[in-house]
């Protein structure tokens, strides 16, 4: 009897998303891996920058990534209760600047982003679609108090926010992501859904060297240049910032972790969601150490093989 091999089941993702160069980067490695994932959408949210900016900034990059037919929702144009923050000082007035490319002529659906979030989660056999967000969790906690019984039909939320010990990125407490949305943060965290948090400990890890960057311009593609030139830009803030050879590339953590989870390691803990102090709104407090009876409620990252992760991101944007 000939041996059969079965193709590797595909992981049907929602990407939830600010774009945001690094957003990007994380789109570009989900499109560039079509035999591991299938992208069942892509919602827009504000948080970089504005919503209208975020869903330009998205379809562009479908469009960049030959997607122009890729389903994309405009979402929450604020947080839940905050005022809105936004980082043009990081990602620039557009939120993509850095490279100019053509207005997109691709639209969004005229469905909301929440409502495919749950129609997708209600139709979609339980325990197969999985989260990946890259932005404030708004869209995301607006679904889960609108349709509660999405939770446990979540199969994972794989998440680029907070910080522990490496502390904050907007505020010395706070990381971008959670403290736009401190309260949808919290929901997130308390709604019993499998979380993998990918935080600054992690994404602060993975710098966009000098040699990196050359070899992602090494493909010598349409898609390789825009990225590079997107992280020349992006990277600049946080050069000036921490110092380092290439600034941290924070969101393709997030798709990494679904194609070679072994490139991180953590542990599982409670974490907790600061929203009222003004000194440490948005704080994502991580019972690391174990040392209450919290439940535990994420997997949170710790260490990452970096040059690993900048292999298959570049391995992956090659491919588009
Ligand atoms: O703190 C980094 C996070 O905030 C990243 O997702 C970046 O795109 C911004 O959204
Ligand atoms: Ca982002």
């Amino acid at each position: 009897m000939a041996a059969t091999t079965t193709a590797p089941v595909k992981r049907k993702i929602i990407i939830d998303t600010d774009p945001g160069q690094d957003d990007a980067a994380a789109i570009m490695m989900a499109f560039g891996s079509p035999d591991e994932l299938e992208v069942l959408g892509l919602c827009a949210v504000a948080g970089n920058v504005p919503l209208s900016y975020t869903s330009r900034n998205l379809r562009i990059v479908c469009e960049l990534c030959g997607k122009p037919d890729a389903p994309v929702y405009e979402g929450a144009l604020k947080p839940l209760f905050r005022p809105q923050v936004t980082a043009e000082h990081v990602h620039g007035k557009t939120g993509l600047d850095g490279a100019v490319l053509p207005e997109p002529t691709m639209k969004a659906r005229e469905q909301h982003a929440v409502d495919f979030i749950i129609e997708t989660l209600m139709t979609e056999p339980e325990g197969t679609v999985t989260l990946c967000t890259l932005g404030p969790l708004t869209n995301i906690a607006t679904a889960l108090e609108k349709e509660p019984r999405i939770a446990p039909r979540v199969k994972e939320l794989v998440m680029m926010g907070g910080g522990f010990f490496e502390g904050g990125n907007i505020t010395p407490a706070a990381e971008f992501n959670i403290y736009v949305d401190p309260h949808a943060a919290k929901q997130v965290f308390a709604a019993g859904i499998p979380i993998v948090m990918m935080p600054l400990d992690v994404t602060h890890q993975l710098l966009t060297t000098k040699s990196r960057v050359e070899k992602i311009a090494a493909l010598g593609t349409r898609p390789g240049d825009v990225l590079v030139e997107w992280l020349a830009f992006f990277e600049r803030f946080d050069i000036e910032k921490y110092g380092s050879d290439g600034g941290p590339l924070h969101d393709p953590s997030v798709i990494a972790y679904l194609l070679k989870p072994e490139l991180f390691t953590g542990r599982h803990c409670n974490v907790e969601i600061e929203v009222d102090s003004p000194l440490t709104v948005g704080m994502t407090v991580v019972d690391w150490w174990g040392v209450t009876d919290r439940a535990k409620n994420a997997t949170v990252m710790r260490k990452v093989d970096a040059d690993g992760f900048f292999a298959l991101l570049t391995e992956r944007v090659g491919k588009l």
